[in-house]
């Protein structure tokens, strides 16, 4: 495992990638921020002096699955596999709220939808809505591979296909990626992390996908409302959910966002609940 600060620089210049501007963060943006020497990775270096440490414990890493947020007080609601036909719908949703809700969306090029480029279809447009609507862009891979069981070549090829149709389309490669299937073993993490990605899965899984119907979404809203933590000062949450399940935007979403609310919680994006400043969420 290595933290992007200390990243061969070689290896990112050599694939043509911006090098992350670490720059202080900006507690004025959470209220709850008391993140300090006491952040959440298991891993790191407590021995570097302190002027370092500072970059390493605000640096999010390459390298390793990120599961939490480094900022208490914030929750990440997080969207897979889409876009889909319910997408435009939750973007309304998430815009209706006062301040409006950001979120990231882990998106695939062909899964539920393919030609996510294709301008005759509401994709693209939907996808520079997210941009310009303040959510994070990350990536769920083109096809929804597992890869775990894939080849380093497969790895490579699902992670530039995606990039290359959202460079076209929205003008970003995303630098943060969820393995589908949330498994990325074999090779898979040193692969990514030779591409300069971040790795994020989740905390809180809502299972939305088990139960996608009117009556049945309360089993995913009472699995959030128990798994989240209750104390702001303290939690934080990484929460996987999927914008392709109309039961996940008619109704799962809007009790998340009550509950949040309920117990004090703010929402941001996964790079803003790491401590990552706008510049990094994109090479
Ligand atoms: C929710 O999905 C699980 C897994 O398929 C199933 O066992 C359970 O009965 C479902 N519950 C409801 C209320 O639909
Ligand atoms: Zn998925």
């Amino acid at each position: 495992m290595r933290w992007s600060t200390f990243l061969p620089v070689g290896v990112l210049v050599a694939q043509g990638r911006a090098i992350p501007m670490l720059v202080p963060p900006s507690r004025e943006l959470y209220p709850n921020n008391n993140n300090g020497p006491d952040n959440h990775y298991p891993n790191q270096d407590t021995s570097s002096s302190s002027s370092s440490s500072y970059l390493l414990h605000r640096a999010v890493p390459t390298g390793q699955v990120i599961t939490h947020c480094t900022t208490p007080g914030i929750v990440a609601l997080t969207f897979d596999d889409g876009p889909y036909i319910y997408t435009s719908q939750l973007l309304d949703t998430l815009a209706s709220y006062s301040p409006p809700i950001r979120a990231t969306f882990f998106v695939n090029g062909a899964n539920w939808v393919s030609g996510i480029d294709d301008e005759s279809t509401p994709y693209p447009s939907i996808l520079r809505r997210m941009l310009s609507e303040g959510h994070q862009i990350a990536s769920h891979t083109w096809s929804h591979l597992d890869l775990t069981t894939a080849t380093t070549a497969q790895r490579v090829e699902q992670v530039t296909k995606l990039e290359d149709v959202l460079q076209r389309v929205v003008g970003i490669k995303p630098r943060y990626i969820r393995p589908p299937y949330a498994t990325c073993e074999n090779g898979c993490l040193e692969d990514l992390e030779g591409m300069g990605l971040h790795v994020v899965n989740f905390d809180v899984d809502t299972k939305d996908y088990e139960n996608d119907s009117q009556a049945g979404i309360q089993v995913s809203v009472d699995k959030f409302n128990n798994e989240l933590g209750s104390n702001p000062q303290t939690d934080s949450a990484i929460v996987l959910s999927h914008d392709v399940h109309r039961w996940t935007v008619e109704r799962l979403v809007g009790e998340m966002v009550a509950t949040l609310r309920a117990r004090g919680f703010g929402t941001g994006t996964v790079g803003e609940c790491l401590g990552d400043p706008q510049s990094g969420w994109y090479a």
